[in-house]
């Protein structure tokens, strides 16, 4: 089983160990519930680095007051199995870092702060916040895309995000493509702050019948599960359709979005954009990525589809 690390300081004093050896280290961020999405990031970092450490971590910083933190899953023993089994062949070699709370910064003496050690911890975006007001914000990508409808979520992720790099001293750290904003965004924070790391993309993982993986699936009711495939179908469609010539995103939009009608509780956004400066484009180009947020019950789902025409 992989060690657990829950004290910063004792995982930065891991990973400068690590380094003194001469090891590379490796850097998964993930909020657990971990599924085969993580475990190929996971896999990934193995064949980069030396050492892998995988954060599971909820972090409050980047849930709004009416959003899910409190609902989100959860399954630390079964996370661990998982991990087990991965770095089970060969010398692999896996921590976790698993912190309470990285927003308590005085050890607990301030109760008066949800993030001071008492009580539960909720949004830092509520009153009274975290006892923490620094942000890391990417400022013209934290806006489009996933940032109209969750306003606080970006700043929130490149804060904790920075406190992991700060805490961890990664050589390289692994991002999935399905998150498509956060992984560009966090690849413009390291370039604009200097951190001297290396971010991988990662393809998205899927279920046999398309659709991307997600912690938050296990929220979806069957039917529910079985309308949520109209995401993955339509975005099949629409770039199959853009290789046999299609170049309008108007049109291309409709169709994707005539395919949710009907089977979305809402749709958030079909969005057709530059894959680098996640700006909108009207024509098909080479390079862009269709992102598409709807919800399903109770579950708001994200995919993309990238499509490279020449
Ligand atoms: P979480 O949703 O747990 O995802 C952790 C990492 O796994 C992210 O980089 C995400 O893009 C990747 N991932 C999730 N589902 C995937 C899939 N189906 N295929 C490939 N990669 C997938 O994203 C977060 O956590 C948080 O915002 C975090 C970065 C940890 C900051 O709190």
């Amino acid at each position: 089983e992989p060690e657990v690390i829950r004290d910063k300081e004792a995982m930065r004093r891991w990973s400068r160990g690590m380094r003194s050896h001469g090891k590379t280290i490796g850097l998964v961020p993930t909020m657990g519930f971990l599924h085969d999405g993580h475990l190929s990031l996971v896999r990934q970092s193995l064949t980069l680095s030396d050492v892998t450490v995988v954060s599971i971590y909820v972090n409050p910083g980047q849930f709004s007051p009416t959003e899910d933190l409190s609902t989100y899953p959860s399954d630390f023993s079964g996370d661990i199995a998982k991990l087990a089994a991965v770095s089970s062949s060969g010398s692999d070699v896996i921590v976790v870092f698993n912190p309470r709370n990285l927003y308590d910064y005085d050890g607990g003496r301030n109760k008066k702060t949800n993030g001071g050690g008492g009580g539960k911890v909720v949004s830092c975006v509520e009153e009274g916040g975290l006892g923490h007001e620094t942000w890391v914000r990417v400022e013209r990508l934290e806006k489009g895309l996933c940032g109209k409808s969750r306003p606080v979520f970006f700043r929130g992720v490149a804060t904790i995000v920075t406190k992991l790099f700060n805490i961890v001293e990664p050589d390289v750290a692994m991002f999935g493509k399905k998150d498509y904003q956060q992984w560009r965004l966090i690849k413009r924070m390291v370039r604009d702050l200097d951190f001297g790391i290396e971010i991988v993309g990662s393809d998205i993982a899927r279920e046999k019948d398309g659709l991307a993986m997600s912690s938050r699936n296990v929220h979806l009711s069957a039917e529910e599960r079985k309308r949520a495939l109209s995401i993955s179908r339509s975005l099949a469609m629409a770039k199959a359709s853009a290789e046999q010539g299609q170049t309008s995103c108007k049109e291309l939009k409709n169709m994707i979005i005539s395919e949710l009608v009907g089977a979305a509780g809402r749709i958030d956004y079909v969005e057709i954009v530059d894959q680098e400066t996640l700006q909108g484009v009207e024509d098909i180009k080479s390079g862009v990525v269709v992102c598409v947020a709807a919800w399903f019950g109770t579950v708001r789902l994200i995919d993309n589809i990238e499509i490279n025409v020449t």
